[in-house]
């Protein structure tokens, strides 16, 4: 078959009317037909920010990669662009996988992985491609492209796992930071280049990371090199809620991003169910700002197996700062602006079970903040109808929050088979008995921010009834010291 994107376009604009909205969340990004995966090349570009993701037109599952594309001015307003890159040539005809974006000269370049399938067992051949535009919509690919390839590995590594190029401008050029499988397991290699278009191998970048390392970002924050990578491979590790976690270690780093000094082993960026693949963009004002995919790998939406004919979505952006060595994520304050009325609630204090109808909500952002040095545990109801609900439960004495989805509607596991382990659990200190959280609940979606952005929770759940209830239950005693509720519009 041949991919372009013209076929894209014309099968979306075609298409998309068959998509069923019911799952469609409000105010968290998602795909209008078809399958999304990573975002991609998120930056800010010519007084806009952009934002691709991995993107199947064909089918609500992962297929043939192109990208997709968004362009907003505020992170909260998104507006659908063309169909940014189709695999459609020599060097990138079996899918463009993830990528990121620089601006050089007034240009917006993406250096993405152009795969092509070999040999008898089809295995994907991993190759760094690069495609510019000048006015951010229209994107060329270079002729020269693949610009890195199997030729340019290092010893031991492996050609088809060999990815998700970052590429960072450095003093006197370009420094990409890619995914790669050595001997060893995971690493990251990095290449140089005065012209984006003749690379050379630098060395490892950092190494260790998992059985295979998957879409790494690099930054600087709060004076320090951070490192975002995914890790494959990790099962059983408590460490990590899934065999595959995105995960961040913080280190020091030389002007040129040669090496990266990782000074904390790689720590769980997100516990909930559904995160994966996240990248970072600076704001003109100086924010660093995170999206990741909000799925798993493994799990499956039930907007495909249903015939919804799409499946994906990304998490809010999200600000990042380092607090006592650890990775700080708040919802972004432009967030704000979608609040509409408020419903509040002060010192109310729970003994058992109470209805919270003040908070009730399908699309809304919940803020408590309990005092729960008299309660064993508390749990928190949310979209909740008909005997069905989104569990968040914390444990007083094991200072854990666990999401479980386990009790609300239609289950994630493959063709809607019951999942394994519907719910996650994340370290959760609570200081002073204060448990304070922040909740965003969005038709298909929760993501949960306690104590101030130490912990974030993004998990998808698909309940079947009205799904708009809160209630609070506990064991002992808890007080709610402030609870607000805006719906969001
Ligand atoms: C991560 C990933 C990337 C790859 C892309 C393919 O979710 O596996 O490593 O580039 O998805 O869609």
């Amino acid at each position: 078959m041949d991919y372009t994107l013209d076929r894209a376009q014309k099968w979306l604009d075609t298409h998309r009317r068959g998509a069923n909205e019911l799952y469609r969340p409000g105010y968290h990004l998602s795909i209008p037909l078809g399958w999304l995966n990573d975002p991609n090349g998120f930056c800010f570009f010519k007084g806009e920010y952009h934002l691709f993701c991995q993107y199947h037109p064909y089918d609500s599952v992962w297929g043939p990669m192109h990208w997709f594309h968004w362009t907003s001015s505020d992170l909260v307003h998104w507006r659908e662009r063309a169909v940014a890159l189709a695999p459609d040539t020599a060097a990138d005809a079996d899918g463009c996988f993830s990528g990121t974006a620089v601006e050089r000269d007034g240009k917006l370049y993406l250096m993405y992985t152009g795969v092509l399938k070999c040999g008898p067992d089809a295995e994907l051949l991993q190759r760094q491609c690069i495609a510019e535009s000048a006015d951010g919509v229209a994107f060329e690919k270079w002729a020269v492209n693949p610009v890195i390839s199997a030729a340019d590995l290092p010893e031991g590594a492996s050609p088809f796992d060999f990815r998700d190029p970052k590429l960072i401008e450095v003093p006197g050029g370009w420094r990409a930071v890619m995914a790669s499988r050595g001997a060893n397991g995971g690493q990251l290699l990095g290449y140089f280049s005065e012209d984006m278009k003749r690379w050379r191998y630098d060395g490892v970048f950092a190494g260790g990371l998992g059985e295979m390392s998957e879409c790494p970002d690099c930054f600087e924050l709060d004076g320090q090199a951070v490192t975002v990578v995914c890790l494959m491979g990790v099962d059983g590790d408590p460490r990590y809620p899934h065999r595959q976690t995105a995960a961040y270690m913080l280190g020091e780093t030389d002007p040129a991003w040669t090496r990266f000094d990782a000074r904390t082993s790689p720590a769980t960026l997100d516990w909930g169910l559904d995160f994966y693949a996240p990248q970072t963009a600076q704001t003109p004002d100086g924010r660093r700002v995170l999206i990741g995919w909000a799925l798993s790998w493994g799990h499956m939406s039930p907007t495909h197996y249903m015939g919804h004919g799409w499946q994906g979505m990304m998490t809010l952006p999200r600000e990042l700062s380092i607090r006592d060595g650890k990775l700080i994520q708040r919802p972004i304050r432009e967030l704000e602006s979608l609040r509409g009325t408020c419903y509040e609630l002060k010192d109310v204090a729970v003994e058992g079970f109470l209805a919270l109808s003040e908070l009730v909500g399908r699309r809304a952002e919940i803020e408590l903040e309990l005092d729960v040095r008299s309660a064993d545990w508390v749990e928190i109801r949310l979209m909740e109808s008909e005997g069905e609900y989104f569990s968040l439960m914390y444990d007083v004495m094991r200072q854990a929050l666990r999401g479980d989805r386990s009790r609300c509607g239609y289950p994630l596991g493959e063709g809607g088979a019951a999942e394994e382990k519907p719910w996650t659990e994340a370290p959760c200190a609570c200081e002073e008995g204060r448990l304070k959280l922040r909740i965003f609940v969005d038709t298909s979606i929760v993501e949960v921010f306690a104590q101030n952005g130490e912990v974030a929770m993004c998990s998808l759940a698909f309940p079947k009834g009205k799904g708009d209830g809160v209630s609070i239950r506990c064991g002992g005693k808890a007080q709610i010291v402030s609870g607000k509720r805006w719906m969001m519009g």
